[in-house]
C-alpha cells in the first residue's frame, strides 16, 4: 500500500492517548500462559506482533477470551501442551526469542517459524546460551526455523556481549525452568519489563546492577494493565518537536527508565517536553507528555543510552535533520539486525529527501538543519518503524512523499494514522 504524506502547515494540536506497549503485551500473554490460574490482561496491543505471541500461546493450549477489543481473560493450567503445528511468530523477534526460552525446557518438542524478515534475523545470540543450559535446538545456520527438542535445563552464569532484552528475557525464562541458579549479565541495562513482571508474578528473581539471577519458580496469575508504548509515542514526540507551531499532549505513555532514552536524547537536543501526572500502573511508570515545537541542536547518542532508545533511532534521525549542527549516533551496530538493516535503510531513504546523513559501521552522522525536499517515492523495507519515521519526515517535506509498503505499520501500531489525522486541523 502506498501512502502519500503532505506537508503540515498549521502545526499539530490536541490530545491523544498512546496505545498499548508492544513489549509488555508480549510478556503479559506469555507469562500468563505459564502461570496457573485466571487473570485479566487490560489494554493488550492491537499490533500484529503481540497477536503472534497470543496465537503461539493458544497453539500451546492457552485458553483465552477477548472481553472487548483489548481486554483478554486468560484461563491457564500453568502448563503448556505439545503443539499440533509449527508455531508461527510472524514478523516478531520478541515472540521467537522469548518463546524459545520457554520451550527449551518443556517435556515436548516444538518448532518456531517466522516470515521472510524474521527468518533472516540472527538466533545464535539465544541458541548459544540456551545450549550451554542443555537445550537441544536445531536451526538453519543459526536462523529460523528453530526445532526445539525439549530437554532438562541447568542454570548458567552468562556474560552477554550484547545489551539485548530479548536475549536476557529468553535466558531468564529458560532459567525459570532450570535446575540451580541462572545469572545473566549484560554490558548495559536493556529494557527490564521481564524482570518487573516476573517479580510481580512471584518468581525468585534478583537484580544486581546489570546482572539478573533467577531460580526455578512457579508463577502466580495476576491481573495486568498495560501502559502506552513510548516507542509509539516517539513518532508523535518527534513530530511535535519539528512540525512548526505544534503543541500536543500524549497521554498514558510508559516511562520505565530503561525505555526513556528518547526523552534523554530530546533533552540533550534542547527539546521542550513536560511530563505531567506521573504514576505507576502494574509496576511500570506512566505519565502524560506535553510536547511543543522546539529549536533543536545536534548531540551525540552512544553507549548505555543506545538500548534505552534502540527502536527510536530511525525517528531520531528524522528529528536530527531539523537540529542545528551534527548529531552522531554510535554503538548502534545491532540496528542492522532489526526488522531491516535500519542503518542502511534510514540513510538511503533520508538521502532521497535530501537529508545530510552519512552511514557509519555502527550508526550515522546527520548535519542540520536541512530543508527536506520530498517529491519522491520512499521505501519501508517491510519495516514498521521505517514506515512511521518516513511519515513524520513527510510532514515537514516541501513536496509530498509517497511511502511504499505503508501497511507494515500494523505490525506494532495500527492506530498510527488515525491518531496523526486527529492532531492535524
Ligand atoms: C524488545 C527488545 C529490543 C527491541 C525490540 C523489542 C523486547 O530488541 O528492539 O523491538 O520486547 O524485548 P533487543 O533486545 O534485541 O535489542
Amino acid at each position: 500500500m502506498q501512502k502519500i504524506v503532505n506537508k503540515n502547515s498549521n502545526g499539530l494540536s490536541g490530545n491523544i492517548t498512546i496505545p498499548s506497549d508492544k513489549s509488555i503485551s508480549h510478556r503479559a500473554v506469555m507469562f500468563a500462559s505459564i502461570a496457573k490460574g485466571n487473570c485479566i490482561i487490560k489494554n493488550f496491543s492491537k499490533g500484529k506482533d503481540p497477536h503472534s505471541s497470543l496465537n503461539v500461546c493458544k497453539n500451546l493450549g492457552l485458553d483465552t477470551e477477548f472481553l472487548d477489543e483489548t481486554t483478554i481473560k486468560i484461563n491457564s493450567k500453568g502448563i503448556l501442551i505439545q503443539p499440533q503445528t509449527a508455531l508461527d511468530c510472524g514478523n516478531s523477534g520478541t515472540t521467537m526469542r522469548l518463546m524459545a526460552g520457554i520451550l527449551a525446557g518443556q517435556n515436548f518438542d516444538s518448532t518456531l517459524v517466522g516470515d521472510l524478515s524474521l527468518s533472516k534475523r540472527p538466533m545464535k545470540r539465544i541458541i548459544e546460551p540456551l545450549s550451554l543450559m542443555g537445550a537441544n535446538i536445531k536451526s538453519n545456520e543459526f536462523k529460523a526455523p528453530l526445532n526445539i527438542f525439549g530437554n532438562r535445563l541447568n542454570g548458567i552464569i552468562y556474560n552477554s556481549k550484547l545489551a539485548s532484552a530479548q536475549v536476557k528475557s529468553c535466558i531468564l525464562l529458560a532459567g525459570l525452568n532450570a535446575e540451580g541458579i541462572t545469572t545473566f549479565t549484560e554490558p548495559y541495562t536493556s529494557r527490564d519489563h521481564t524482570e518487573r513482571m516476573l517479580k510481580y508474578m512471584g518468581a525468585n528473581i534478583n537484580i544486581n546492577g546489570n546482572s539478573v539471577s533467577i531460580q526455578k519458580s512457579e508463577l502466580e496469575a495476576k491481573p495486568i494493565e498495560i501502559c502506552g508504548d513510548i516507542s509509539s509515542a516517539a513518532f508523535f514526540i518527534a513530530a511535535g518537536l519539528i512540525v512548526p507551531n505544534s503543541k500536543i499532549i500524549l497521554k498514558n505513555v510508559g516511562l520505565n527508565p530503561t525505555r526513556t532514552g528518547i526523552l534523554e536524547a530530546a533533552k540533550m537536543m534542547g527539546a521542550d517536553i513536560k511530563i505531567l501526572d506521573k504514576k505507576t500502573i502494574s509496576g511500570e511508570e506512566v505519565g502524560d507528555l506535553e510536547v511543543f515545537t522546539s529549536g533543536l541542536k545536534g548531540c551525540t547518542i552512544e553507549g548505555e543510552l543506545i538500548p534505552k532508545l534502540i527502536d527510536e533511532l530511525p525517528v531520531i534521525a528524522v528529528m536530527a535533520t531539523q537540529a542545528e549542527g551534527e548529531t552522531v549516533v554510535k554503538d548502534a551496530q545491532d540496528l542492522r539486525n532489526k526488522e531491516s538493516d535500519r542503518i542502511k535503510a534510514v540513510v538511503t531513504e533520508l538521502k532521497k529527501i535530501r537529508a545530510d546523513i552519512q552511514e557509519t559501521p555502527d550508526g550515522f552522522i546527520i548535519s542540520g538543519k536541512t530543508n527536506l525536499k520530498g517529491g519522491v517515492e520512499v521505501e519501508t523495507y517491510h519495516d514498521h518503524r521505517l514506515a512511521m519515521s518516513l511519515y513524520v519526515a513527510g510532514l515537514i517535506c516541501e513536496k509530498p512523499i509517497s511511502i511504499n509498503g505503508f501497511e507494515w505499520v500494523s505490525i506494532s501500531f495500527p492506530e498510527f494514522e488515525n491518531l496523526f489525522t486527529s492532531l492535524q486541523s
